[in-house]
């Protein structure tokens, strides 16, 4: 059955300063009352603190967009999940396509960041997606099958799942309703497991997000770009509830 209420995350990726997201949550505070869904936003490291800071008292979980597999050690420009724990961050996203495609991380990579991800009971937003290319070839099922059967063997999964598709990141042009219901239904009956929370990601708009949500299997988005305003990312937590 779906859940009552709507997660909606924020991936700012390498945008925002510290005092653009002191501003940003300041002026979103308002519309953090509604019980009725659930917020989150990963600002880039170096905002990681004061964000933790600005959300205490209300109802917005601050996390990560990466992490590293390991505890600590020599890997120079890197972030542990301890790090993020100790620092206030309660989920973090995980194989984004950026990641994927332009770091080169695998879905076996992603399977160890899992691994510390969950032991350290930090939520992992895991980021499936098929490129243009193989959903024109019809690969979209097993592009996706694959990706959650690397990344999650036989791992005892507690997070979220983000379809995300990759034509669909930041080019404005979103998935239809159809296609993400299609897609996210392949994911739940991959998964067998009613309780993970399964997003779409990939041009989500205050005016886009109302249709996706009514899909049985939308249960909340993963927003880019339109989570960099404040005006827009409030008009889709406003419009999420409609
Ligand atoms: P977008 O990005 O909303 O700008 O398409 C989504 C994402 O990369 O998570």
């Amino acid at each position: 059955m779906k859940r009552k209420h709507p997660i909606i995350a924020g991936n700012w990726k390498m945008h925002k300063t510290i005092a653009e997201t002191e501003n940003f949550i300041e002026r979103l505070k308002p519309s953090l009352k509604d019980a009725k869904i659930s917020v989150l936003l990963a600002p880039p490291f170096t905002a990681l603190e004061t964000a933790v800071r600005m959300a205490k008292g209300y109802s917005l979980q601050i996390g990560a967009q990466n992490m590293h597999a390991g505890d600590g050690g020599a890997f120079t420009g890197e972030i542990s999940g301890a790090m993020l724990k100790d620092v206030g961050c309660s989920f973090v996203i995980l194989g984004h396509s950026e990641r994927r495609q332009l770091f080169k991380e695998t879905d076996s990579f992603i399977h160890e960041k899992l691994k510390k991800c969950l032991s350290l009971l930090l939520t992992p937003i895991l980021c499936v997606g098929e490129t243009q290319e193989e959903r024109t070839q019809n690969k979209t099922r097993q592009v996706l099958e694959r990706q959650l059967e690397g990344c999650l063997k036989n791992l005892s999964f507690h997070g979220m799942i983000a379809y995300e598709p990759v034509w669909a990141i930041g080019t404005g042009k979103s998935a239809t309703p159809e296609m993400a219901e299609e897609a996210h239904l392949i994911i739940r009956n991959f998964l067998k497991m009613p309780q993970i929370p399964l997003l779409y990601g990939g041009s989500v708009t205050q005016e886009n997000i109302v249709s996706l949500l009514k899909c049985p299997h939308v249960e909340g988005a993963l927003v880019g770009g339109a989570s960099l305003e404040v005006e827009k990312f409030k008009a889709i937590l406003h419009n999420a509830v409609l």
